[in-house]
């Protein structure tokens, strides 16, 4: 390492930890120590004074100050990476609203057409009114029918039992449980002509709670924001695959990936309890082809500058952004700025390491999906070592929340135990120590709980599409006992620098400790000579979920039979990967580690572990989906599905048409499973 070397250190290497990895640690210490809570204060009082959604001025000129403070902590390089790709926003002379009309097309009653705004922002302009980004034009007038949350099985409950047709209806249905652009795909499917969403207090309102500013419930007048498209990883709608750059080939409007062809808007539960049987939608939204930013910083690594381990998360915001996405843009900055004390103490990580500000990806990822395609692929497949994301880093005052991919499982506990707990009363507590307690595993292990990815922020196209290890680590909930969806004004113009000041995180030391295992995890990823990767936490998993899914399966014990359905080769694939994993880290504890061929090689296995999972054929309809073993749900883009392709060739199988077919799917999707988990399992193996 070219570090300042303290005397004594190299004293006396371990087997397993070389003097190069206690240097590693105690620098690591030196970077998490040199991170201050007020110095993310200040970060999201900067941050949040403006609005800055996507394509606009002021989210330009954010991308060039964090630009210019990246360069002065010290990164290496810093460049602006345009786009131009497909937004979406109200017209500002003819505003969307829903009204109740007569038998005679009078509106009786509107919608309100902004939120009130929040105190000592009144003077501010260019705050966007609630609205639904991608929403089709129109003015459809028509029937309303309740259809709860818009879930799969909330219109299968309607058709099935209910025996209501909702074709040519209006549907309204609450926000929250799924991604609101499943909601609209369900709704269209249905054939409805537009959709209402709307906050029940049920699912954003926690008890006892007030509504902002007295507290930090959703008030009356709030409404979420958001995109409804499904792009299934697609990135900008009509550059499907490819960046959207000036000469960029683009498709048609009507051949956009992911658009909705129904009108869709959100609304806040007053509006919602005023909705009558016969409303009218007038909606006058447009799509644009606009510019946007991402800023990527680059910090070059001492001895293996071609391998990156990247640190992302988005800066464009609704309106403020006050948690959604500054807490995590706050702890980037902060990351950066502790990086380039140590830089210019001669420091130096063993790899790269890439931070990126990514813009529009309230828009649907859009930033982010757009540099990780084509150039950014070929080199991402070869040298991109992990992915840690750097959205919003509270959305909760519970405790930690992290999904991560399961090789990271060993990583993550190991950070935490090196974090403090930032609880008032719990001194002397680490991190994990506390999460321990709060969030203990339902199932088999005495752990703190760690969940699958889904989708639903920027890691979806390097974790998914392209198969780097991936994960995310923020403050939650207590998910056992508040009910309601994401967090209360989630979205609205009411998420500000002073809904976390005064009730989220007052002393800002629950940012501190997420800025804690976000940074953690990759300085210990770019700066181990070994890298922390878990070959055998992925075994673990994977049984698991073949497990699961065999289960599911099981439940048509005839149609197994009759149609010669095994789950076998799965279980034998799996049961191979456990072995390798095995065996592969048994070699590791004696391994040479003056041998720095020796070290690359087994580095280079540990790296494309995940690569080995991804299908470059992608899964069924959803070519961007190409991850065998996770993909968002088909249902839910914000969760996680194990083994997608058997899954949903499982769905509903009971209602097909068509049985021989669906259940040759069923065996084709185990198939490629097994052959995908066999070929993972044969990477860790010696390679002669
Ligand atoms: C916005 O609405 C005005 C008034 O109806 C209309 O003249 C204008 O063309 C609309 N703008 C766009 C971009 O469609
Ligand atoms: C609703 O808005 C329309 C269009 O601006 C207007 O004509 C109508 O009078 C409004 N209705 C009410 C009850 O405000
Ligand atoms: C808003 O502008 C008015 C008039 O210029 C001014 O009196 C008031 O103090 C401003 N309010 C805030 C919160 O800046
Ligand atoms: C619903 O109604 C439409 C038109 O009224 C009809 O075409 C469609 O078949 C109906 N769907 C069901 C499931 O009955
Ligand atoms: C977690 O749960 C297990 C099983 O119920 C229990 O044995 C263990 O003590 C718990 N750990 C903590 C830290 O609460
Ligand atoms: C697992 O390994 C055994 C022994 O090498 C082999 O016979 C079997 O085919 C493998 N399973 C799969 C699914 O490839
Ligand atoms: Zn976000």
């Amino acid at each position: 390492c070219l570090c300042v070397c303290i005397p004594g250190w190299f004293a006396r290497p371990t087997s397993t930890e070389t003097s190069h990895d206690a240097g590693s640690r105690r620098h690591l210490r030196e970077f998490l120590d040199e991170m201050r809570p007020e110095n993310i204060r200040d970060h999201l009082r900067k941050f949040t004074r403006l609005p800055h959604l996507a394509g606009t001025e002021q989210n330009l000129q954010l991308a060039e100050q964090i630009k210019g403070e990246w360069l002065a902590y010290g990164l290496d390089s810093v460049e602006m990476v345009p786009y131009d790709v497909l937004l979406s926003y109200p017209n500002i002379s003819q505003p969307n609203y829903i009204s109740i009309v007569d038998d005679l097309g009078n509106e009786m009653f509107n919608t309100s057409l902004s939120e009130p705004v929040p105190e000592g922002y009144e003077n501010v302009s260019d705050i966007v009114p609630p609205y639904s980004a991608f929403s089709a034009q129109g003015q459809p007038v028509g029937d309303l029918v309740y259809v709860n949350y818009g879930r799969t099985e909330d219109f299968f409950q309607l058709e099935r039992q209910m025996g209501i047709n909702v074709t040519g209806k209006i549907v309204i249905v609450r926000y929250g449980n799924i991604f609101r652009g499943n909601k609209v795909k369900n709704a269209m499917l249905h054939g409805a002509s537009g959709i209402i969403m709307f906050s029940d207090p049920a699912d954003y309102c926690a008890p006892g709670v007030q509504p902002y500013p007295d507290g930090w419930n959703l008030p009356g007048g709030g409404a979420q924001r958001g995109n409804v498209l499904n792009l299934n990883g697609a990135g900008d709608p009509l550059t499907p695959g490819y960046p959207a750059k000036e000469y960029t080939y683009r498709y048609n409007l009507e051949e956009g990936v992911g658009l909705p062809k129904i009108p869709v808007h959100p609304i806040g539960y007053h509006d919602a309890i005023q909705l009558l049987k016969k409303v009218r939608m007038n909606i006058h939204t447009n799509n644009q082809v606009t510019r946007i930013y991402n800023v990527i910083g680059r910090l070059r690594g001492a001895v293996e500058p071609d391998r990156y381990v990247i640190l992302g998360g988005h800066r464009d915001a609704w309106v403020f952004g006050g948690i959604d996405p500054v807490t995590g843009a706050a702890v980037v900055h902060e990351s950066v700025r502790s990086a380039g004390k140590l830089l210019r103490k001669g420091w130096r990580p063993r790899r790269s390491i890439v931070f990126a500000s990514w813009d529009a990806e309230e828009f649907g990822l859009l930033g982010s999906t757009e540099w990780a395609e084509v150039l950014h692929t070929v080199l991402l497949q070869e040298r991109a070592v992990a992915y840690i994301n750097a959205d919003s880093a509270i959305e909760g005052m519970y405790t930690l929340r992290i999904d991560c991919t399961p090789s990271l499982h060993t990583l993550v506990y190991d950070i935490t135990k090196q974090v403090s707990s930032p609880e008032e009363g719990e001194e002397g507590l680490s991190l994990y120590e506390s999460w321990h307690k709060r969030d203990n595993w339902t199932d088999d292990r005495d752990a703190p709980r760690i969940s699958k990815l889904g989708s639903g922020s920027d890691f979806e196209a390097y974790f998914i599409r392209l198969g780097i290890a991936a994960g995310r680590a923020r403050y939650t909930k207590n998910r056992k006992t508040e009910r309601y969806s994401s967090y209360p004004v989630y979205h609205s113009v009411y998420e500000t620098f002073e809904l976390v000041e005064r009730f989220y995180d007052p002393s800002f030391r629950k940012l501190r400790a997420v800025a804690q295992v976000r940074g953690g995890l990759i300085f210990l990823l770019a700066d181990s000579q070994l890298l922390p990767l878990d070959a055998s936490q992925y075994a673990g998993s994977l049984t698991k979920y073949a497990h699961t899914i065999a289960q599911l399966g099981q439940k048509h014990p005839d149609a197994l039979v009759k149609y010669g359905v095994s789950f076998d080769s799965l279980f034998s694939a799996v049961e191979n990967f456990t072995v390798a994993a095995r065996d592969f880290h048994e070699r590791l504890t004696t391994l040479d580690r003056t041998d720095p061929i020796q070290i690359r090689m087994v580095n280079d296995q540990l790296m494309y572990l995940e690569r080995a999972f991804v299908d470059p054929l992608g899964l069924p309809g959803r070519p961007f989906y190409r991850h065998v073993i996770f993909a968002p749900s088909s249902h839910n883009k914000y969760a996680g599905e194990s083994f997608p392709g058997i899954y949903d060739a499982l769905f509903d199988i009971e209602r097909t048409a068509n049985p021989k077919q669906a259940w040759d799917e069923v065996r084709r999707q185990i198939s490629i499973a097994a052959f995908t988990v066999q070929a993972a399992a044969m990477t860790l193996t010696p390679p002669a």
